[in-house]
């Protein structure tokens, strides 16, 4: 599909089916993710592809309890947005709990893995939170994304289950020096899938020169 096309309507998607992915469907969407840039092109990342129906219920059960930590909190931020908002956010929150507890159903759950002793992460002496290594990893998942997109698959971009590392790894066998940043189920949407997003305007987020 055309690539703005794709961008502008890549929203999270949590309501899966647990139809299968065909093989070469799911061949372009992990080879999409290995064409993103890295820094010095080391390729710090990995991706395991989880469709192991126990290890698919693993990480739903870890993940389930976070989800479910952070519903009462959003629902009290969405007392103070606009009526359309709020009808917007229940929609999401409900979705996320649809995801909370079918997780073990769909078909593929990409889990994205990086390495930071072979990243150069040139923030890494500054007095705040490091982020550049990120930028050697999220664009693979970007690419993964827009590829899931472009292929009618749903999809969401999540972390919450980076908050249970040390188990996703035993439950994967990741390795000791690799680590986790990103979940991404994958399916056919049950509803619409991918459709219209909110966005703040492009002179809120972009400016010319001086910040
Ligand atoms: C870094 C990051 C972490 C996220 N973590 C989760 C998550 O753990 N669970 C979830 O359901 N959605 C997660 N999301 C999805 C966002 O909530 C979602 O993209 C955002 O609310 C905007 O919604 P939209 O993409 O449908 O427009 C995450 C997105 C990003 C970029």
């Amino acid at each position: 599909m055309e690539l703005y096309e794709a961008m502008s309507t890549l929203r999270a998607v949590r309501r899966l089916k647990a139809d299968p992915i065909p093989e070469e469907v799911q061949g372009r969407i992990l080879q999409a993710a290995t064409w993103a840039p890295t820094g010095g092109n080391m390729q710090p990342w990995r991706m395991i592809a989880v469709t192991d129906a126990g290890n698919k219920q693993a990480l739903e059960d870890l993940y389930r309890p976070y989800w479910e930590a952070y519903v009462p909190g959003y629902e009290e931020k969405m007392k103070s947005m606009p009526e359309a908002a709020q009808a917007s956010s229940r929609r999401a929150l409900d979705a996320g709990t649809y995801l909370a507890t079918h997780m073990h159903e769909v078909p593929l759950i990409a889990v994205f893995c990086f390495n930071p002793s072979i990243m150069t992460i040139t923030d890494i002496d500054q007095p705040r939170t490091s982020v550049v290594g990120g930028g050697s990893v999220y664009p693979a998942v970007q690419n993964f994304l827009l590829a899931c997109r472009n292929e009618g698959l749903g999809c969401v971009l999540t972390t919450l289950l980076c908050y249970e590392e040390a188990k996703v790894k035993d439950i994967l066998s990741i390795p000791e020096d690799w680590y986790t940043c990103a979940h991404v189920p994958v399916g056919y949407p049950v509803l619409g899938g991918h459709g219209s997003i909110r966005r703040k305007p492009v002179e809120e987020m972009v400016s010319f020169n001086q910040f």
